[in-house]
């Protein structure tokens, strides 16, 4: 058994949380094992796509706590600032640090992703989002394969993308209400978010679909639920925790897979402030 995953069905365990003790268990989860965990790769340099995104930024901030380093993508360099989940009385400052290079540019333009990818990178973060209105409504499925083209090229394997709960066959795990708006007002996000999938599922590549529930902008739980069932909230700063990991773990459980992941209960839908967050009203 390894030291990680010791250290993970420890943290159950304070949890209260009932786990089998074999790896199996852990890798196969029944619904709502905690997924509490400590970083074990050594430092590395992880791209983050979307880099000023509430998630994007709560992924980089915490990169760099960790000591690693990051190159960034994101068509607004000066958005990037200290996220307020984990910022603490930093947030809101500009997000500066001899470890972070943020490359201005488009991710539908494969010469900017490309920018990125001189760089040494080990691990890729994708956290692309918007509404179609701002972004068209192929942003994330072609912005992913330009991505994943360049990871190709340069021999780098390891990617997460954070998509949403109720993509490809979670569809039954978004609330009812939130299920109205997929087939609605999100009706075209979610055309591409699947088609993104599809894409990410085909490469080829060591991918982890990351499925969160309602996104919040609170202070880290350190609980991230992997649920078979009907989707919480979560805090972004939980969600990167969960992609930091599945870019930096060589042994991460979820490679391959699609887990939807809430901290908040299973069937709360917590109210979202992420506009509040990016100074909207
Ligand atoms: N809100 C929820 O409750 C919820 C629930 C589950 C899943 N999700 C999904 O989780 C993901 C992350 O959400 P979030 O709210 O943290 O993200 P966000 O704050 O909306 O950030 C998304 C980022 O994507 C970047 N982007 C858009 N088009 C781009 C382009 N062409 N090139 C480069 N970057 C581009 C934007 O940066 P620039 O504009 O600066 O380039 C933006 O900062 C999204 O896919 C979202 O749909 C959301």
């Amino acid at each position: 058994m390894t030291m990680k995953l010791v250290a993970l069905l420890s943290a159950a365990a304070i949890l209260g949380i009932s786990t089998t003790t074999t790896a199996t268990a852990f890798i196969t989860p029944k619904p709502s094992v905690a997924v509490t965990s400590t970083t074990t790769a050594l430092d590395a340099t992880i791209a983050v796509f979307g880099a000023s995104g509430l998630t994007a930024q709560e992924c980089i901030y915490q990169a760099l706590k960790d000591g690693d380093k990051v190159v960034g993508l994101t068509r607004n360099p000066s958005k990037l600032v200290i996220p307020k989940g984990s910022g603490g009385v930093d947030a809101d400052k500009p997000l500066v640090d001899s470890n972070l290079t943020v490359i201005a540019g488009d991710v539908t333009n494969p010469a900017d992703v490309a920018k990125v990818f001189e760089n040494d990178i080990d691990g890729v973060i994708v956290a692309l989002g918007g509404k179609t209105s701002d972004v068209g409504d192929t942003m994330l499925t072609v912005g992913t394969n330009n991505i994943m083209s360049a990871m190709k090229q340069k021999g780098v394997k390891r990617i997460a993308v954070v998509t949403s709960i109720g993509a490809g066959n979670s569809k039954d795990q978004a609330p009812f209400a939130f299920k109205i708006l997929m087939m609605t007002v999100m009706k075209k996000i979610f055309t591409d978010k699947n088609n993104q999938e599809k894409a990410v599922q085909e490469s080829g590549l060591e991918y982890c679909i990351v499925r969160p529930g309602g996104l919040t902008v609170e202070k880290p739980t350190g609980v991230i639920n992997v649920i078979d069932g009907e989707a919480g909230s979560i805090p972004r700063a939980d969600v990167a925790q969960f992609c930091l990991e599945a870019v930096k773990d060589v042994n991460f459980p979820y490679v391959g897979q699609t887990p939807c992941i809430s901290s908040v209960g299973g069937t709360s839908w917590v109210k979202d402030r992420s506009k509040a967050a990016r100074g909207e009203q």
